[in-house]
């Protein structure tokens, strides 16, 4: 297959960047007979490019190669060898970063900055796993067996099933596979089909950067069942997965059969509280940055904004003064802030919510519409609705969408229990400047991550997962690698 017949509409310095075939050991796979598929700009809605759509058939061959892989991989590289590897890729994606961010702007529709802003996180990862690589530590434990000594090391798991989501489509394959790579294994990745692209432009780059040819694989498909090789078949011995909890719960189920490794990084209902003492420039910053983020579509966007009865009106209305500034538009042009949502049963949903929460009392304070001068893409006005109440969808249900949905309360106990009233526990956020309500509300809140006067929680030294049934497993951070490992205990005696 070749995409140059698409009118990729950004030059690229160097257009090989921009492929949809499949990577299996190495060689660049398209799909027989000639099966693909089309990925949409959601900015417009017209095809960016095609992508190979491979089988079951493909996914057992990767995995297959995989397995061998990464015994060759471990046993014949140091952990210094494999940061360097890590290090040369980081070096290589950044050198990279404009043709990253415009493939991905493009096939996301997050606008230019935010891309170079994913691709620079996405490096981050990768540098920060190969420091991580040389500091897998093992222990020396006294025995309770006479003239013996216990010694633990950590050893790669082998195979890992990588599954990761359209709206990080550069990040969260750099979180999952740097670590992967600096603990010694091989890995077999799922892109998403809506944004395949930039999964396999950096799969090129760590090519280039000298990771040997059986450890990377990335598998295009549409076909979900082909997909579910990476939690059934018996060489994958880690699933890492980043969605939806309905998906997370099945491959978890799917992977359990055959005991896999899973890490689960799954939905949220991100409460947000704004308490009478938060000071409320960093109040209406933090909460314009966490939710508006990527057009409201990432798993620890604030979902409920509580406010204090006592200032929510002047919180609404510095709310509404930035967000009228926004400017919508195709991710690549200058001078945008905020793109499209990915597609049309994205924008749907956030219909549906805007609908339910007015029909049900809420207050439209702003937006609540597609833009009138609405371009072809899936353009959505940022809404703010006031009066939500717990009867909404919006209270039960995440968004992933661009309307912030204001509730009022009036006192600590109360907001406690309505930000915890979620199956969800991925992350939350808090404003005060009373450092003593924010240690008790931090102990008390049901969540893996919390920002306290910030609604920036993400980066790679920090531990990212949820409590809940937003999932398991913790991804990033110095807890990161050991997901990718397992810990050998060597009993020495005599
Ligand atoms: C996500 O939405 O899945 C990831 C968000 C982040 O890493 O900040």
């Amino acid at each position: 297959m070749d995409n140059s017949f698409i009118n990729f509409p950004v030059k690229l310095r160097d257009p090989s960047l921009f492929d949809g075939r499949g990577l299996l050991n190495g060689q660049w796979r398209h799909a027989f007979p000639q099966k693909e598929f089309p990925v949409y700009e959601p900015s417009s809605g017209q095809i960016l490019g095609f992508c190979a759509n491979l089988s079951g058939v493909d996914f057992r061959e990767a995995i297959e190669s995989a397995h061998n892989g990464y015994k060759q991989y471990y046993s014949s590289t140091t952990a210094k060898e494999r940061g360097s590897l890590l290090r040369r890729w980081n070096e290589l994606i950044l050198e990279n970063v404009e043709d990253l961010s415009s493939i991905l702007s493009l096939e996301n529709g997050k606008v230019l900055a935010e891309a170079r802003g994913e691709i620079n996180y996405a490096a981050s990862f990768v540098s920060w796993f190969a420091e991580e690589a040389v500091r897998s530590y093992g222990d020396v434990i006294p025995s309770s067996y006479k003239d013996a000594t216990v010694i633990t090391t950590k050893q790669p798991v082998g195979v890992c099933g990588v599954i990761t989501p359209w709206n990080f489509p550069a990040a969260m394959i750099t979180r999952k596979i740097a670590p992967a790579f600096a603990a010694g294994c091989s890995v077999v990745i799922k892109p998403p089909s809506e944004t395949p692209f930039s999964a396999i432009a950096l799969a090129k780059l760590a090519l280039q950067a000298g990771f040997p040819r059986d450890i990377i694989h990335v598998v295009p498909t549409k076909d979900r069942s082909a997909s579910l090789e990476l939690a059934t078949h018996c060489l994958v011995k880690k699933l890492s997965f980043t969605g939806s909890t309905g998906v997370g719960k099945l491959l978890a189920k799917l992977a359990a059969g055959t005991m896999k490794r899973v890490s689960m990084e799954l939905g949220g209902n991100a409460p947000l509280i704004v308490f009478d003492d938060a000071d409320l420039d960093k109040a209406v910053e933090g909460t314009l940055i966490c939710k508006f983020r990527s057009s409201g579509q990432t798993c620890v966007c604030a979902n409920r904004i509580f406010v204090h009865e006592d200032i929510l009106e002047v919180f609404t209305q510095r709310m509404i003064e930035r967000v009228q500034k926004f400017k919508l538009g195709r991710g690549i042009d200058s001078g945008v802030t905020h793109g499209p949502l990915v597609n049309a049963s994205a924008l749907e949903k956030v219909e549906i919510q805007v609908q339910d929460a007015i029909k049900k009392g809420g207050q439209l304070r702003y937006g609540g519409a597609k833009p009138l001068e609405a371009p072809a893409g899936y353009f959505y006005q940022p809404t703010i609705i006031t009066n939500a109440t717990k009867d909404m969808l919006v209270y039960q249900e995440e968004t992933f969408g661009p309307l912030a949905a204001v509730f009022s309360f009036s006192d600590e106990e109360e907001v406690i229990a309505l930000a915890n009233d979620t199956e969800f526990g991925l992350a939350g956020y808090i404003f005060s400047e009373n450092i003593s309500r924010v240690h008790r509300v931090a102990k008390r809140l049901e969540c893996g991550m919390l920002g306290v006067n910030t609604g920036v929680i993400s980066a790679a030294e920090t531990p990212f997962g949820g409590v809940k049934e937003s999932g398991v497993g913790r991804e990033g951070s110095k807890y990161g690698l050991s997901e990718y490992q397992n810990i050998k205990a060597v009993t020495i005696a005599g």
